[in-house]
């Protein structure tokens, strides 16, 4: 008899995933959390300094894409409930590498789906899959409208596609095996210890740098953007009060036109930095628009908040002021994170 439910969190070095981490091992000393994930140039230990000493936590370095390796770990820690959050994430990164997003996404959830469908032999009780998905994919929306729970499935990116993917086969796992799963897809992210090739942390960093800024085609994009601690705070909701087999959407009830974002990041950059006002904003360079770039996306996150009580807690002013501050806190992590790889990518992704 194990005297602790053993959690398995994939992707647990990552953006959301440390947040993640952080949360469950802190609040909860009767669960042992395993950190599984392969360290790829989107993870980070570095993330998870000040918790990887406490007994309930423990990381194990692995690729999701390697079955074996997954069996193994399966075997030996017989995890009782997973949330699965390790994949490929950068929409831009799919469209140059499409392939890489099929490994990670598709090949590795179907291994992480095997491995728990064998491990418990179809008995499921007391068990859970739950995998953390994206508002990506449902598509785009016009001007009007919001994603619900009940939107189909419209992927446009190769990442949207590899996540829709992932989203049928653990739903088919449910249907077919019984494999107790719940879903949730979230909109944008934004927080410490994001890598800087998303919007924000990106143009923060290039604001730094006393670099362009570059708005993807006319900047009229709109994202609904949540602070990445709400989200998993949500997730500790759906895990501990969600029902099994359901889908539930995460939002902040907060659209931006990006051109609108950036702005509003350029004044509170230079207030911050005690810089002239207008100083950032005269870095924005619009290029070359993302392909297939979805026009907008914005979340009904209401079955969340009617049904579960979530919230989110800051409003999107405070937590992009949180978001900078922590960046200008943390220079050290930003500069470690922009070397080496880094480099190849931004002259590949902006050419130049
Ligand atoms: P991230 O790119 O910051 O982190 C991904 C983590 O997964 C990294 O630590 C990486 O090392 C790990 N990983 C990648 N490939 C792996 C492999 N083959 N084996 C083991 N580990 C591997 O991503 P994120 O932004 O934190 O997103 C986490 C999850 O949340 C993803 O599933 C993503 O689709 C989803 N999501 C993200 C957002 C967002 O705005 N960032 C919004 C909604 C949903
Ligand atoms: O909606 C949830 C998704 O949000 C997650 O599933 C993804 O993992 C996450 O990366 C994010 O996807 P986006 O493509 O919306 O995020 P990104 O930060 O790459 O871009 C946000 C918007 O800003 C988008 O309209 C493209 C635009 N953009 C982005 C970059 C990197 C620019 O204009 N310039 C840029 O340099």
């Amino acid at each position: 008899m194990k005297a602790k439910t053993s959690i398995l969190i994939t992707g647990g070095a990552g953006f959301i995933g440390s947040h993640l981490v952080r949360l469950f091992v802190k609040k909860y000393p009767q669960y042992q959390i395993y950190n599984l994930d392969n360290l790829t140039y989107a993870g980070n230990l570095e993330n998870l300094k000040d918790i990887e000493d406490l007994p309930n936590y423990k990381f194990i370095k692995g690729d999701i894409v390697d079955q074996e390796f997954i069996n193994e770990i399966f075997d030996t820690y017989k995890f009782d409930r997973v949330i699965h959050l390790a994949a490929e994430s950068h929409v831009d990164r799919s469209i140059e590498d499409p392939l890489a997003f099929v490994m990670t996404n598709v090949i590795g959830t179907m291994n992480l789906l095997n491995a728990f469908k064998s491990l418990w032999k179809n008995d499921f009780k007391n068990k859970l899959f739950y995998h953390i998905s994206t508002d990506e994919v449902y598509g785009s929306l016009g001007t009007e409208g919001l994603f619900t729970e009940e939107t189909s499935y419209d992927p446009n990116s190769p990442y949207s596609a590899s996540k829709a993917s992932s989203d049928h086969f653990v739903r088919a796992y449910g249907e077919t095996y019984g494999m107790p799963y719940i879903i949730s897809n979230c909109s944008n992210n934004y927080g410490p210890h994001q890598f800087p090739e998303k919007l924000i942390p990106l143009f923060i960093n290039n604001i730094l740098n006393g670099k362009a800024l570059p708005v993807y085609g006319d900047g009229n994009y709109t994202r609904d953007w949540l602070f990445v601690i709400d989200h998993a705070e949500a997730i500790d909701l759906i895990f501990h009060k969600g029902i099994i087999k359901e889908t539930y959407n995460i939002g902040g009830f907060n659209e931006w036109k990006n051109i609108d974002l950036v702005k509003l990041l350029c004044q509170q950059m230079d207030s911050k930095l005690a810089r002239p006002k207008g100083t950032s904003e005269a870095l924005i360079t619009y290029v070359k628009d993302r392909p297939g770039h979805d026009l907008r996306y914005a979340i009904d996150a209401n079955k969340l908040k009617s049904e579960l009580g979530w919230e989110p807690s800051v409003t999107f002013e405070e937590g992009l002021e949180k978001t900078i501050s922590w960046y200008l806190e943390n220079e050290k992590w930003l500069n470690h994170v922009t070397s080496g790889a880094y480099q190849d990518y931004y002259k590949l992704q902006y050419q130049q």
